[in-house]
Parts: C-alpha cells; sequence; structure tokens
C-alpha cells in the first residue's frame, strides 16, 4: 500500500539491491536483448496551422500523421495548442502528490474499479511475472465523465482539471487528423465516440538503483484508441520499432501520442497498436502523464473495422466487441503477455 516510493523512504538508508518481486525472469531479459536498439526517432509532427481546414499545410500535417500511425504507431506532437504552463503545471503536480508522505498517499490507495480517483502501484501486479517500479495515481472515467474536483488531490486538483480541460481539445484535433489519414471525413472518428470515456494516470518512478533488472513499465501496448502522454525531461519510453528499442526522447513541450489496440482494430490493422515500455534511471526519477481514450464502455456499443476501410485487397480482419469485454481480457492478463488482439481475431 505504501507503493514503490514507500518501500525506499522506509529504507532510510537507501535500497541498494531490489527486492526479489521486482527482479524480471531472466529468459524475459534475454529475449529482450535480442532485441536490440536503434538510433531512430520516432516522428515528431509541428501542429502549427493545423485549425486551417482544407489547407496545404494541414494536408501536410495529416500525411505525417498518417505515416507515422502506420510505421511507428507513435509520434510527438509540439506546437500542439496546450499551454506550456498547463504542462508543467500537471507534471509538477503528479510528481508533487507521489513525494508526499506515505500516509497521505494511503488515503488514495485501491485498486477498487469503481473508485475514480485512486492511488497504486503496479495495476498489473497480480498478472505479471515481476513488479514494476513505478507508483500511479489514477483517475479513472471509464462509467462516469462527472469527476468531482474534491476527490483529486489537492497537490494536482486544479493543475489535472486544467490539464484534462486542455487534452481533450487537442484529443479531438487528433481524432480529425487521424480520420483524415484514415481516407475518412474529419469528424469520423468523433462520430464513434472514440473520445467518450478516458483514463488519466500520473505515473512516478523513484530513482532505480538496478535498471537493468527491473523496468518502470514492462512491455505492453494500450488498449486505448490513442493514448497521450506527457513525460518530463528525465527520459526512459522505449518504443518497439522494426525489432529494435527507440528511445523517446524528451522534447520540451512535446506530447507523446500513440495508437492503442482499438484503433489498431477499427481501422483493421491500417494503423499499428505497438509495444512499448519504460525503463528505470538511475539518479533520477521520473514523472509521466498518459491519457488513455477508450471510446463508449457503458452502456455497452459495439466496434468494429470500419465498413469504409474494408475492401477486396484489405478483408475484414476482426469481429465486432464491446470496449468493456475487450478491457477485461486485456486487464486479466500481466501486461508483458502477448497481444490482446487476437481476442477478437
Ligand atoms: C505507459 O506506456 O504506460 C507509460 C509510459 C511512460 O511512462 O513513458
Ligand atoms: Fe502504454
Amino acid at each position: 500500500k505504501s507503493g514503490v516510493k514507500g518501500l525506499l523512504d522506509a529504507a532510510a538508508g537507501g535500497v541498494v539491491e531490489i527486492p526479489q518481486i521486482f527482479i524480471r525472469p531472466p529468459e524475459e531479459v534475454a529475449e529482450d536483448l535480442e532485441l536490440g536498439r536503434t538510433s531512430l526517432r520516432v516522428p515528431a509532427i509541428d501542429l502549427t496551422g493545423v485549425g486551417d481546414k482544407g489547407s496545404c499545410t494541414r494536408e501536410k500535417i495529416v500525411e505525417q500523421v498518417k505515416h507515422a500511425s502506420e510505421k511507428w504507431g507513435f509520434f510527438q506532437v509540439v506546437n500542439h495548442g496546450v499551454p506550456m504552463k498547463v504542462l508543467d503545471a500537471m507534471l509538477n503536480g503528479a510528481r508533487e502528490f507521489n513525494e508526499q508522505d506515505v500516509e497521505v498517499k494511503k488515503e488514495y490507495y485501491s485498486r477498487d474499479p469503481e473508485r475514480m480517483v485512486k492511488f497504486n502501484t503496479n495495476y498489473d501486479f497480480y498478472m505479471s511475472k515481476s513488479a514494476s517500479w513505478r507508483d500511479t495515481l489514477i483517475v479513472d472515467m471509464l462509467n462516469s465523465n462527472h469527476l468531482d474536483p474534491q476527490d483529486l488531490p489537492a497537490p494536482c486538483r486544479n493543475s489535472t482539471v486544467d490539464y484534462l480541460n486542455q487534452v481533450m481539445e487537442l484529443a479531438d484535433t487528433l481524432f480529425e487528423l487521424l480520420s483524415e489519414a484514415l481516407g475518412l471525413e474529419p469528424n469520423y472518428l468523433k462520430q464513434l465516440e472514440c473520445e467518450k470515456s478516458q483514463t488519466l494516470t500520473c505515473h512516478y518512478y523513484p530513482a532505480c538503483p538496478k535498471p537493468d533488472q527491473t523496468l518502470g513499465v514492462n512491455k505492453h501496448t494500450d488498449a486505448s484508441f490513442i493514448s497521450i502522454l506527457l513525460q518530463d525531461e528525465v527520459g526512459g519510453l522505449q518504443v518497439l520499432h522494426q525489432n529494435q528499442w527507440a528511445d523517446v526522447e524528451p522534447i520540451p513541450g512535446a506530447l507523446v501520442v500513440n495508437i492503442g489496440d482499438l484503433l489498431q482494430i477499427v481501422s483493421n490493422d491500417k494503423f499499428k497498436s505497438v509495444i512499448h515500455r519504460a525503463v528505470g534511471n538511475v539518479t533520477q526519477a521520473r514523472t509521466s502523464v498518459a491519457f488513455f481514450l477508450h471510446g463508449v464502455v457503458t452502456p455497452p456499443k459495439m466496434y468494429g473495422p470500419i465498413e469504409k476501410i474494408i475492401t477486396k485487397e484489405s478483408p475484414r480482419i476482426y469481429r465486432e466487441f464491446t470496449v468493456k469485454d475487450y478491457m477485461m481480457k486485456f486487464y486479466s492478463r500481466g501486461l508483458d503477455e502477448k497481444t490482446g488482439l487476437n481476442y477478437v481475431r
């Protein structure tokens, strides 16, 4: 209940060896070593002028989004309209919450799916082969969009409300660009209500004495339509690209966008939901804030590959499903297990 940070706080003399439950199985480490590293970087896309519908600037942006979504499943956006002070306040608030005394954080400790605001460590704890070096404050808006700001912890209350407002606007723009990149009307994905329910997760990765033995987040894909990640300057996010790990370098003021499983499915594999992970840092704690857009969870709505995208050359790959069902299956396994996409094939 104290989280990884709490465990470190309790070991006043400093932790040199990491506890056994965090140590990754040797076969997994060996498998990752085979993957190697690449110096390629996920594309960075400048959104300046994106509001000029029909302009050649916008067309170029759509082209870049299409390329990145097909080839990388990841891109960074700059000049995206979310003010720098809103980003900074969100990161600072998330950090401040996590750096509080264990006793304060314990009030928020919960694994209850019904609770909207909760703090825990390793939401995949019971399913994974090893625990991760990470604590998380979760704002779960899957079943209700009516977040009462008073339920948010004081250190990040206002900053979270501001950030949510701003990042939802960016999500609107991104879904337009992604719709166009799929050759659809700009409002197509919005009409599918891809942004209907959301989760915000504020991750805190304490400095890790043995980053070669454990991870901040085990490798996984996201069970979202898209995810938007705000990260501080420490770095550690890596994306699997052509079977090699690529670092997602922190760019001040940028946000990282990735395609989740649900968008891969409705795009009938045109866009890729790509495996990623977060590695630890020996000297510095890292803070990141991930925002997931999940589509309609309740009442159940059926999703499946978009008819207009299915052709003779690209026949339907997936069946229809509900987001709730998909997420239950997705989370009933460890994050480090193989793809969840097989559930709906
Ligand atoms: C995640 O993918 O779940 C978090 C990634 C990060 O913190 O960089
Ligand atoms: Fe992720």
